[in-house]
């Protein structure tokens, strides 16, 4: 295709094919919305925020005040639905202690906690989730439920029990590390990853699955760490 061309077309391209994800997602998780209203409001105050008080221009200033490489801060929403789908086939006791690392808007993290009443906690390198997801959680009065504002890959996970993710922009170092990270959580632990599994010996693959993300088809696998 001819270059110019291109550069009109795509910025469409991908505005459309993420607009329908996002109503095919949005599709997916109506039930769960109405099984569960808690979540739904919590999920239209998230919504609202993000629509109208955070423009795209704050979102850069923030992710340059970091000094971060920015690909791995792209933001990007997993669907209760697709959480839920990779979870159906394994007991979560409410005795659950689940960490996000790295959590974005915090979704996921209110959803195990409705859900399974598991103590939930949100580890998140932008201030504004972070900060944005307590004003939340308050609101709701969920005290089992925690973020904090920080690099997951200089926390303590000793007592976490279940850990999501989504490192599908981290690059290979941060992969290294995450890697090593985990390989000190407790044995019996479940590891759930985005786009591919945690490469270590004491981790074994239970279950792999293609299913929608906001930002597209992928991957999800989930492992159980043994020893
Ligand atoms: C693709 S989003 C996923 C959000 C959420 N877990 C979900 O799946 O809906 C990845 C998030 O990880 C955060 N992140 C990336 N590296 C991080 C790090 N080292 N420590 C904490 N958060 C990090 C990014 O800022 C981003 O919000």
């Amino acid at each position: 295709m001819n270059g110019r061309l291109y550069q009109k077309i795509a910025p469409f391209y991908y505005a459309v094919l993420y607009l329908v994800f996002k109503l095919y997602t949005f599709i997916l998780d109506l039930p769960i919305f109405l099984t569960y209203p808690k979540l739904a409001m919590l999920h239209v105050r998230l919504w609202i925020f993000y629509s109208f008080s955070y423009s795209s221009a704050k979102h850069e200033r923030e992710i340059n005040a970091l000094g971060v490489d920015s690909m791995e801060l792209v933001d990007g929403l997993t669907p209760y639905s697709t959480f839920a789908k990779i979870l159906s086939d394994i007991d979560v006791p409410d005795s659950t202690v689940f960490y996000d690392l790295g959590c974005g808007h915090g979704n996921l993290v209110f959803y195990m906690n409705i859900k399974y009443g598991a103590q939930s906690i949100g580890m998140e390198l932008v201030p504004t989730y972070v900060k944005t997801a307590q004003r939340i959680r308050d609101a709701f009065n969920m005290t089992d439920v925690s973020f904090k504002t920080g690099d997951f890959l200089d926390a303590d996970l000793s007592n976490g029990t279940l850990f999501f993710v989504a490192g599908t922009c981290f690059n290979t170092h941060t992969q290294t590390r995450l890697i090593s990270l985990l390989s000190h959580i407790q044995p019996g632990s479940v590891v759930i990853s985005t786009s591919y599994p945690i490469a270590h010996h004491e981790f074994v693959l239970l279950k792999k699955i293609r299913v929608p993300f906001s930002w597209g088809m992928g991957h999800l696998f989930l492992q159980k760490k043994e020893c």
